[in-house]
């Protein structure tokens, strides 16, 4: 057997496919972007035929890219921008609508109603997660109330449910397998953690048919395989887990007190907690990391929804900005005598606020506030949201305490955002040699399961540090510009938080 495995990475912005070698080094690369649709103010849709075009496409170029063809690939992971939910016809294949995104407010006036229902505890109870539009189980009922004919086609068994794992999974293997594995129907809503199955009376409450489901399966376990027509040959399709449970598994944060933070189009801060399912009163998510053999590891997770998207948008909206690189260097050049703070609400709040209605801001515009003084805020903003997370971490569990952070994804090649953060976080940071950790974790399950990469032992021995940052700012420069942003973020909320 060969040690070449595929990872798709199918996110929010682009899609990704990576080939690597049994030395875990990426040997072809396959990206492609494609359209986000805003049709309202706080509404994002994907097209899902876009989703599968660019998958089918990067694929084929990483195949080309890596001098490889189908039958060399031992086997498939499969990771994903997670939440993002589709229904589609099981006879036709078609999606009846768009991808909702996870950014997706929409069906915020129903979580509401939920909350005043007082339902709050026993969803979290089962589910670790806090009611927000965030989460898929809103969002299909949404669906299946606003398009023609759908809630009978789902009740009577003719329609399909699916993360765009699932999707994926469905569309490569022909319509054959209808799954997903326990990380992504974690964040759906409709799941108990605690028993690994979905819930009746959580099925209920969302008025979802059990119909439209999925079957649950290991992270690392036989997906099937590729239909025979895409790629040439069969590809066997071994693990799937939602992009940041990836993330966790290519930074090879397998300890209880391990964490890795992910500085994508959101941030999303993961700390594993073992086998220990800790209730978060601070209202972070209580998530399943990763299951493997039948055996539940638990995360507590804080999402943030604009970190790197923050930096598009100076680039994109604002145009103070050419390429997001030169977001560093201009912070090093603003005015340390200038205290802007730049609350990134732009789909509202994440961890530990939730606050779906509230908006972006920014605070403490002087007339000599410039360009340079606007990328360090919205840098520095990064920095924040993440101590805010780490310290809800830290008074949910004692675990937490000496946390060294591992981070990766597109925003930590910033040396000046990585020191940062090691300054606001008082807390060391590490960057690993390879930042393609989500792909790589995927990558994993699937080399792992089909018997081509080592053990979760082997695969975390030859994890690489690149560079660790220390923590080098003084306690009370540290404490004053903490104190900034948590009035800049207090002044953001809505009143219904
Ligand atoms: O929960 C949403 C998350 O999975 C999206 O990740 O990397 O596509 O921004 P990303």
């Amino acid at each position: 057997m060969t040690g070449y495995v595929l990872a798709i990475d199918q996110g929010t912005t682009s899609s990704r496919a990576i080939v690597f070698d049994d030395s875990f080094r990426v040997i072809g690369v396959g990206q492609q972007e494609f359209e986000q649709i805003l049709p309202r103010s706080g509404w994002v849709e994907h097209d899902p035929e876009a989703i599968w075009r660019s998958v089918v496409e990067t694929v084929k170029t990483a195949l080309a890219d890596a001098s490889l063809s189908a039958r060399d690939i031992a086997g498939i992971g499969i990771t994903n921008q997670r939440e993002t939910t589709l229904i589609w016809d099981r006879e036709t294949g078609q999606p009846i609508h768009n991808a909702i995104v996870w950014q997706d407010r929409r069906t915020a006036d129903i979580c509401r109603r939920l909350a005043e229902d007082g339902a709050e505890g026993m969803i979290s109870e089962r589910t670790g997660l806090v009611i927000d539009p965030y989460f898929a189980g809103t969002k299909i009922a949404w669906m299946l109330d606003n398009v023609a004919g759908a809630r009978a086609k789902a009740e009577a068994g003719k329609l399909a449910f699916g993360t765009v794992d699932t999707f994926l999974l469905w569309r490569l293997t022909g319509g054959r397998v209808h799954a997903t594995d326990a990380t992504n129907a974690s964040r759906t809503m409709l799941f108990d953690t605690q028993r690994n199955e979905w819930d009746d009376e959580l099925l209920r409450l969302f008025r979802v048919p059990r119909a439209i489901l999925p079957e649950v399966r290991d992270c690392a376990a036989d997906f099937g395989t590729t239909d025979a027509s895409l790629f040439g040959e069969g590809i066997r399709i071994c693990g799937i887990a939602g992009d940041q449970h990836a993330a966790t598994l290519g930074n090879a944060c397998f300890r209880p007190g391990m964490m890795k933070s992910t500085y994508g189009t959101g941030c999303f801060a993961v700390l594993n907690t073992g086998t220990e399912r800790v209730r978060s009163a601070n209202r972070l998510l209580s998530t399943i990391a990763y299951r493997l053999n039948g055996k539940t590891t638990y995360a507590l997770e804080g999402s943030i929804f604009i970190a790197g998207a923050a930096v598009q948008w100076l680039r994109d909206g604002l145009k103070i900005v050419e390429k997001a690189s030169d977001t560093g260097p201009m912070a090093t050049r603003a005015d340390e005598g200038q205290d802007v703070y730049l609350v990134p609400a732009f789909t509202g709040l994440g961890a530990p606020w939730w606050d779906a209605e509230a908006r972006g801001a920014i605070y403490g515009l002087t007339r000599n506030t410039g360009p340079n003084e606007i990328a360090r805020a919205a840098l520095e903003a990064v920095c924040f949201q993440t101590a805010d997370l780490l310290s809800a971490m830290r008074r949910d569990w004692k675990g937490a305490s000496d946390t060294v952070l591992r981070v990766d994804g597109g925003m930590v090649a910033s040396d000046w955002t990585m020191q940062r953060l090691a300054d606001i976080l008082n807390a060391p940071v590490d960057r690993p040699t390879v930042l393609e950790t989500t792909a790589l974790g995927a990558a994993w399950l699937a080399g792992h399961h089909c018997g081509a990469w080592p053990d979760m032992g082997g695969f975390s021995a030859r994890w690489r540090l690149e560079r660790r940052f220390e923590p080098a700012m003084g306690a009370v420069e540290r404490g004053a510009k903490l104190k900034g942003w948590s009035q800049a973020v207090r002044r953001t909320l809505t009143e219904t938080v």
